[in-house]
């Protein structure tokens, strides 16, 4: 597996890869990797010849209150995790590369409603830098195709809806959530919680399910009948001991507010627990 830690050198790499016939799958990442992300390194591998993987931890996508210092950084691990997962090349840019001319001066890529809404609501400029650093990558790697999970499903949409927008001929995949055998979605985030916490945070996905069943099981006659399932999952939230940020039904494809003869859904939730963001999703076709 090649480390590549210059523009130069992923250039050059890329070019003779492509020049050989090789198509390209890329899975950008900001490290410390889980199965999660090694099943999106699985899944690239599938798509195309050769994957490359970055890990780049985007200081554009944090809130001023967000702990970007504190954010963990786990090189040597994740470079053994993806040689073993079958990586092709790891792109490890610096900040002084990728914004050389400080965060202020940065042109930047904003796709505009979704990203103001559901985690961009709590997170005002996250998903700014997310587009802008993806766009970046993007143009740095050229891929054929690119890899991201599930689970942060608003964020597929952005990426989904900035690559069609400026015409990038890149095909964009969405890999199911990877989950703990207690139903808790892996994310690095999980890192942060206690014992007590850990255990709770299961809950998360006991809600979600209960608020398929509801869907499912439910009459609903009404937009109030769906926001009423929200009410109540809310609640559940509540009494499991966490902070709810939102409990919210939506349609898969572009994230709408869901109303009467949608079918497929999907049900995001972001919740704290102590000072730990969560957020999690399952999609649920009537
Ligand atoms: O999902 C992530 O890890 C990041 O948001 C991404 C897509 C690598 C951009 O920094």
């Amino acid at each position: 597996m090649l480390h590549l830690e210059s523009l130069k050198d992923l250039r050059a790499t890329r070019s003779t890869w492509v020049n050989n016939g090789a198509s390209i799958a890329f899975v950008p990442t900001m490290g410390n990797l889980h199965q999660g992300h090694l099943r999106l390194v699985e899944h690239a591998r599938s798509l195309a010849d050769k994957v490359i993987v970055s890990i780049y931890v985007n200081p554009m996508q944090f809130g001023a209150n967000e702990d970007l210092d504190n954010y963990p950084r786990t090189l040597a691990a994740d470079m053994a995790k993806l040689k073993a997962a079958g990586a092709d090349a790891v792109f490890t840019p610096t900040t002084e590369m990728v914004y050389p001319r400080g965060l202020s001066e940065q042109t930047f890529v904003e796709v505009p409603h979704i990203s103001n809404e559901l985690c961009g609501a709590s997170r005002p400029g996250h998903f700014r830098g997310v587009a802008t650093i993806v766009c970046k990558l993007f143009n740095m790697v050229q891929p054929d195709h690119a890899v991201f999970g599930k689970k942060d499903y608003q964020q597929l949409l952005v990426i989904r809806l900035m690559t069609e927008d400026l015409s990038l001929p890149i095909q964009i995949h969405g890999v199911a959530t990877e989950r703990a055998s207690d139903g808790l979605a892996l994310s690095s985030r999980n890192g942060y919680l206690n014992e007590a916490q850990r255990l709770q945070a299961a809950q998360i996905y006991t809600v979600m399910r209960s608020t398929e069943q509801a869907l499912q099981q439910q009459n609903i006659a009404t937009v109030s009948d769906i926001k009423k399932i929200e009410q109540e999952s809310q609640q559940k939230l509540k009494a499991a001991g966490f902070t709810p940020d939102y409990v919210s039904i939506r349609r898969q494809q572009d994230l709408a507010l869901a109303t009467i003869g949608d079918n497929e859904l999907v049900i995001l939730i972001a919740a704290y627990l102590g000072k730990t963001r969560l957020i999690d999703n399952l999609e649920v076709n009537l």
